[in-house]
């Protein structure tokens, strides 16, 4: 379970994947409907809670939660950008049995790095970091690669390495939210792309005794689909931070399809029964190309979202498929030679 405790951020970053409306202060969960939450996903059987957000530390009971999810036996990791992240904080969250922090990192070079999180964050995520291996937890850091970051790749691994992190995953954007709005701005070229995988394909073997280093592709120039969420319904979901609960992160994306609340309905009723879970579960809900395709069962047709964000339609053949029918859609961005506008900075949340 993704557990979105709250879109506030003291970051900026203008491929967050959180919806252009952010939701505010007044529309969050309480710590008695999250812990509600927490118990009912342990008897559905969820074994991991990914705190995230927005800044989960910008939730005052977050201490409360980490030690409810590990009470229950849950796997707990804190999705963060390290900011407000102190010794203490760190020490109670241990203390209370969180198991693992992701900590995002925008670059190598400070400069560029607060740039891009529209504050001076880098600092802080050393900081961060260092509090992170003296606490004795695992770290992963996580770093979003773009048109503005993925040549400085191989520094940004070297970095990663001074950091102490036992797993990098270096996910080129994918685009939601305000990464979608930016998209202009982000997309990086074929050219930056290829020097990109030689330089990870290096570093993988040279560091894989010592460092778990994932790379996520750029869909857009693939030919084939990513399989978006190991299937619809199939493995996780999403809580948002006002108890919606979403198939995937950018499940908001699909205009037509009404999520479900905590707050009404139970999550085993949401999970097994509501519409939004069932609309895309299994293979009856696909069209041709991809209900007679061999890889059906590999990528599931793709991502949703992005099928609904191109043609209106979430029942279409993820347009990045060769084999969609739409997928000039994804050729005219990659051939158009637009001069890269400037980020719109994502904002802050009410
Ligand atoms: Fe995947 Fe559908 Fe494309 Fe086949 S047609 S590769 S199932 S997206
Ligand atoms: Fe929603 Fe892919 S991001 S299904």
């Amino acid at each position: 379970m993704l557990a979105e405790l709250t879109h506030r951020c003291p970051l900026h970053c203008p491929y967050c994947s959180n919806p252009l409306e952010l939701l505010g202060r007044d529309s969050e969960l309480s710590t008695k409907q999250w812990i509600s939450v927490l118990d009912q996903a342990r008897e559905l059987g969820v074994l991991q809670v990914h705190f995230s957000g927005g800044e989960p530390l910008a939730r005052k009971d977050l201490p409360e939660l980490v030690a409810h999810a590990s009470g229950l036996g849950q796997y707990v990791n804190l999705v963060t950008s390290g900011l407000g992240l102190t010794e203490e904080r760190l020490s109670d969250l241990a203390g209370r049995g969180l198991n693992h922090v992701q900590l995002s990192v925008q670059d190598a070079e400070p400069e560029s790095a607060n740039l891009l999180a529209g504050t001076r964050a880098h600092a802080h995520k050393i900081t961060a970091a260092r509090l992170v291996n003296a606490a004795g937890l695992p770290l992963t850091v996580n770093v979003v690669l773009h048109r503005g970051n993925i040549d400085r790749i191989g520094a940004i691994i070297d970095f990663a390495e001074e950091l102490g992190a036992q797993r990098l995953e270096l996910a080129n954007t994918q685009y939601y939210g305000w990464a979608l709005r930016n998209r202009d701005a982000l997309l990086p070229s074929r050219a930056q792309l290829d020097a990109a995988a030689l330089v990870v394909r290096e570093a993988s073997e040279r560091l894989s005794e010592r460092l778990d280093l994932i790379y996520v592709l750029a869909d857009y120039y693939a030919d084939r689909p990513k399989p978006c969420m190991y299937g619809w319904g199939s493995r996780q979901f999403t809580v948002a931070p006002d108890g919606d609960v979403l198939p995937c992160p950018a499940a908001t994306a699909i205009t037509d399809l009404r999520m479900d609340n905590v707050t009404t309905t139970a999550l085993a009723d949401i999970w097994y029964r509501s519409d939004s879970f069932n609309a895309f579960r299994g293979q009856e809900w696909m069209r041709e190309p991809c209900r007679s395709c061999d890889r059906r069962e590999i990528d599931f047709g793709g991502c949703r979202c992005q099928a609904f964000l191109f043609t209106g339609d979430a029942t279409s053949t993820d347009p990045v498929c060769g084999l969609s029918p739409d997928r000039h859609l994804i050729d005219a961005i990659l051939e158009a030679d637009a001069v890269a506008p400037a980020f719109v900075m994502r904002k802050a949340a009410p």
